[in-house]
C-alpha cells in the first residue's frame, strides 16, 4: 500500500468523521431552536432536518458525480470541506431554523461530490486495486460514523455543563466544523492525488423504479425495507424521545451510538454466525428481531434500556444488510453491482419514509397518560410512531421471512439449535430413511479446474452471479487457501521461498488443506442445500502432484478421497489452455508452482485431459481461448442440467429443501 494512499485515507476519514458528526449536531441545532414549540412542530422540524440530509442522496447523486468529475479531484476534496466547515460554522452564527435547514441539504450535496472525488482518488492511487479501493472508500464514509456519535454525546454532556440553554447544540458544529479544517489542511499535502477521472455515483431512484434485475434481489428488499425501517425510526424520533425520557443531547448521543455500533457489528456478524443455518431464514429471522427490539424500546421508559434495546435492532439491521446483500453479490463484485446497489435503494427511500412519517404521528398523536390500577403510564407520541413502524417492520419481515423461508418444514427452534452446535438440523424420520435419501438434502458441488492463466476464477464468478440470478444460494470458494489454516498452508505451498519440499510433504499439504475446506466451508454449505462453486479440487492434485511431479496417480486419488471423504463434484468444468499462452496471461511474478519449467505445465495439461476423457460425464471441457462470453453461456447450459428446478417457495416439504426464491 502506498503511503499516499493510506495518507489519503486517512484523510478521508477525518472528513467522513466530521460529515456523520453534522447530523446529530445539525438535528440538535434544530431542537434547540424549536425548543419552545410543541411536540409535533419539534418532531417535525427535526424529521425535517434528517429528509433534507437524505433528498440530495436520494435525488442529486448523480448530477453530484457529474459536477465533481469536471474539478480537480484534490481541490474537489478540498472545496468540498471548506463548503461544508463554512456552511456549519455559519448555522450557530445565524440560529435560524429556516438556515438549519438549509445547511442540513447543503452539507449533504457538497458530501456526495464528496464521496464521488474520495472513491475516484482512491482507486487512483491503487489502480490495480480497484476492490479494496472501493472497499476503503467505504470505510473511510461509513466507518467514523460510531465514532461520530460517542463524540456528539461527550460534547452534548461538556456543552451541558458549561454553554447556556441558549447555545447548547453550537459545539458540537464549531467541533464539526474544525474537523472539517483537519481534513482539508490533510488533504492539501497530498500532493499525488492525480487530477481527473470520473466515479459515477447510482441513481437510487432510478434503480428502484428500474428494479433489482434478479428476482432473488426483489424478494431481498421486502426485508431489507423492514430493517431499514426499525433503524430509521429510531433515528427519526431518537431526539425528541431521549428529550421525553430526560436524556438531552447526550442521551440522543448515546443512542445514536448504540445503533451505529450495533449496525457495524451486525453487518461484521451477517455472514459468520450460525453458518450451518439457512441464511434466508436467519435473515427473515433478524428483521423480526429488529421489529420487537423496536417494539421493547418503545414501551420500555428508559434511557439504558433504549440505548441497549437501539443496539440490538443496529445488530439485527446490519445483519440482514449484510446477509442480504452476500445473497446477492459475490464477495469481490464491485461495490456498486446492480442488485447490491438496488438493496441500497430500497433502504435509502425507507429511511426517508420514516424520517417524514415516524415524526408526523409522533407530533398527530402527542403523549398520552394511561390509568394503570394504581399507577400511570405515560406514553409518548413518539412510541406510538415507533410501535406503527415496528408493526409495519413486522408485515415486511413475517412475509418475507415465510417467502424466503428455503426449509419450510424444518421447525424453526430445533433447526436453530443444531446451527448452534455447528450441525444441520435434520428430521428425525429423514435421518431415518438414510442413507439411500441423503443425497436429496445436498446441494450442488461444480469445481472449475484448469492451468495457468486459464480464466477459470473469472468463470467461477460468471458462473456464481448467474446462479444467484436465478435466486439460488451460492457460495464460490477456492484451493488452496480458503479457510485460515489453509491460508497458512497455502503461503508454504505457493511461496517461491519454500525450497526442498518433498513431492508428498507437497501432495499431503494440499490434501490437508482440501479436508479442512471441505470440513469449514463445502460440507456445511452442501448441508444447507446451498450450490458450491470451486475454483479447483481434487483433479488440480492428480495433474499437478500426479502427472507434473510424477508421482502415481492412483495413490494421490486414494490419499485424496480420503482427505474429503470421498466428495466428488457433479460437474468439473475443464478449462483448456496450452502453458504457454496461460503463463502469458499471468502478471509477474510468479509462485512456486507457476515457475515449474514448461514441460511440467505441458503434463498437468496432459494430465487433465486424460482424467476428462476417463469420466466424459461428469465434465465439460473448454477450449479457454474462445471468447469470455461464449465460455460462460456453454457453462451455463451445462449447469442448468444439473440443476434441480427452482422449487417455488410453497410445495410440499420434501422438494423444498432446495433454496430457490419465487419471483413475486
Ligand atoms: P492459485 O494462485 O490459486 O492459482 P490459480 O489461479 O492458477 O488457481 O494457485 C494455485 C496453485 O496451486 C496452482 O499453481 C496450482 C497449484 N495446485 C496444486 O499443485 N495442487 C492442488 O491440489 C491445488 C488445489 C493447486
Amino acid at each position: 500500500m502506498s503511503g499516499s494512499f493510506r495518507r489519503l485515507r486517512t484523510a478521508l476519514s477525518f472528513a467522513g468523521l466530521a460529515q456523520w458528526l453534522s447530523v446529530p449536531a445539525l438535528t440538535a441545532m434544530a431542537a434547540m431552536l424549536t425548543r419552545d414549540d410543541d411536540a409535533a412542530a419539534r418532531a417535525q422540524a427535526l424529521g425535517g432536518t434528517l429528509v433534507l440530509m437524505l433528498l440530495p442522496v436520494l435525488l442529486l447523486a448523480p448530477l453530484a458525480g457529474l459536477l465533481a468529475a469536471r474539478v480537480d479531484r484534490r481541490l474537489m476534496l478540498m472545496i468540498a470541506d471548506v463548503l461544508r466547515l463554512v456552511i456549519v460554522v455559519t448555522v450557530p452564527l445565524v440560529g435560524l431554523l429556516a438556515w438549519t435547514l438549509a445547511a442540513a441539504f447543503l452539507v449533504s450535496f457538497v458530501s456526495l461530490l464528496w464521496v464521488a472525488a474520495a472513491r475516484a482518488s482512491l482507486s487512483a492511487l491503487a489502480p490495480d486495486e480497484e476492490a479494496r479501493a472501493a472497499r476503503t472508500a467505504t470505510r473511510a464514509v461509513y466507518g467514523p460514523a460510531p465514532v461520530a456519535a460517542v463524540l456528539f454525546a461527550v460534547l452534548a454532556l461538556v456543552a451541558d455543563g458549561t454553554l447556556g440553554r441558549g447555545s447548547r447544540a453550537d459545539l458540537a458544529l464549531y467541533v464539526t466544523a474544525g474537523i472539517f479544517l483537519v481534513s482539508t489542511t490533510a488533504i492539501a499535502m497530498i500532493r499525488e492525488i492525480p487530477a481527473t477521472g470520473t466515479a459515477a455515483l447510482p441513481a437510487p431512484l432510478k434503480l428502484l423504479f428500474q428494479g433489482p434485475g434478479t428476482a432473488a434481489a426483489r424478494g431481498l428488499g421486502l426485508a431489507i425495507a423492514g430493517a431499514s425501517l426499525t433503524a430509521g425510526a429510531v433515528v427519526a424520533v431518537a431526539r425528541v424521545h431521549t428529550a421525553a425520557l430526560g436524556g438531552g443531547d447526550a442521551g440522543y448521543g448515546a443512542v445514536l451510538a448504540g445503533l451505529a455500533f450495533g449496525l457495524g457489528f451486525g453487518v461484521f456478524l451477517g455472514p459468520r454466525v450460525l453458518v450451518p443455518f439457512s441464511r434466508r431464514r436467519l435473515l427473515g429471522l433478524a428483521v423480526i428481531a429488529a421489529a420487537l427490539a423496536l417494539v421493547v424500546l418503545a414501551l420500555v421508559h428508559n434511557l439504558v434500556v433504549v440505548v441497549f434495546m437501539t443496539a440490538f435492532l443496529g445488530v439485527f439491521a446490519g445483519a440482514s444488510w449484510s446477509t442480504a446483500r452476500a445473497a446477492v453479490t459475490d464477495p469481490d463484485a464491485p461495490e456498486d453491482a446492480r442488485p447490491a446497489a438496488y438493496l441500497r435503494s430500497v433502504a435509502l427511500v425507507t429511511a426517508v419514509v420514516a424520517f417524514i412519517a415516524v415524526p408526523l404521528i409522533a407530533g398527530a398523536l402527542g403523549p398520552h397518560r394511561i390509568e394503570l390500577g394504581d399507577g400511570v403510564y405515560d406514553f409518548e407520541g413518539s412510541s406510538a410512531g415507533l410501535l406503527i413502524a415496528a408493526a409495519v417492520a413486522l408485515v415486511c419481515g413475517l412475509p418475507g421471512y415465510r417467502r424466503l423461508d428455503d426449509r419450510r418444514g424444518v421447525p424453526l427452534v430445533p433447526d436453530l439449535r443444531a446451527a448452534l452446535r455447528g450441525e444441520v438440523y435434520t428430521r428425525p424420520e429423514a435421518a431415518a430413511a438414510a442413507p439411500q435419501q441423503a443425497h436429496r438434502e445436498r446441494g450442488v458441488f461444480i469445481a472449475f479446474e484448469g492451468g495457468e492463466g486459464a480464466g477459470k476464477t473469472t468463470q467461477a464468478r460468471l458462473a456464481a452471479i448467474w446462479l444467484r440470478d436465478h435466486g439460488y444460494d451460492v457460495i464460490t470458494t477456492h484451493e488452496p487457501g480458503a479457510t485460515k489454516i489453509g491460508m497458512r498452508l497455502r503461503a508454504m505451498l505457493l511461496d517461491r521461498d519454500t525450497t526442498g519440499l518433498s513431492d508428498r510433504a507437497e501432495t499431503l499439504l494440499y490434501a490437508a488443506d482440501r479436508a479442512d475446506h471441505i470440513a469449514n466451508v463445502i460440507r456445511p454449505a452442501m448441508d444447507r442445500g446451498a450450490i458450491v462453486v470451486s475454483d479447483r479440487y481434487v483433479d488440480s492434485s492428480l495433474a499437478y502432484q500426479g502427472f507434473g511431479r510424477q508421482q502415481p496417480v492412483e495413490d494421490i486419488a486414494r490419499v485424496n478421497a480420503w482427505a474429503t471423504g470421498g466428495l466428488v463434484p457433479d460437474l468439473t468444468v475443464l478449462l483448456e489452455i496450452p502453458p504457454q499462452a496461460g503463463l502469458r496471461r499471468l502478471p509477474a511474478p510468479a509462485d512456486r508452482m507457476e515457475s515449474e519449467p514448461q514441460e511440467f505445465h505441458e503434463r498437468v495439461r496432459a494430465g487433465f485431459r486424460a482424467l476428462a476423457e476417463a469420466d466424459p460425464g461428469r465434465y465439460l471441457v473448454l477450449d479457454a481461448s474462445r471468447p469470455q462470453g461464449e465460455l460462460s453461456r456453454e457453462i451455463q447450459y451445462r449447469i442448468r442440467e444439473i440443476l434441480p428446478d427452482p422449487v417455488p417457495a410453497g410445495t410440499e416439504d420434501a422438494t423444498s429443501t432446495f433454496p430457490a426464491i419465487r419471483d413475486f
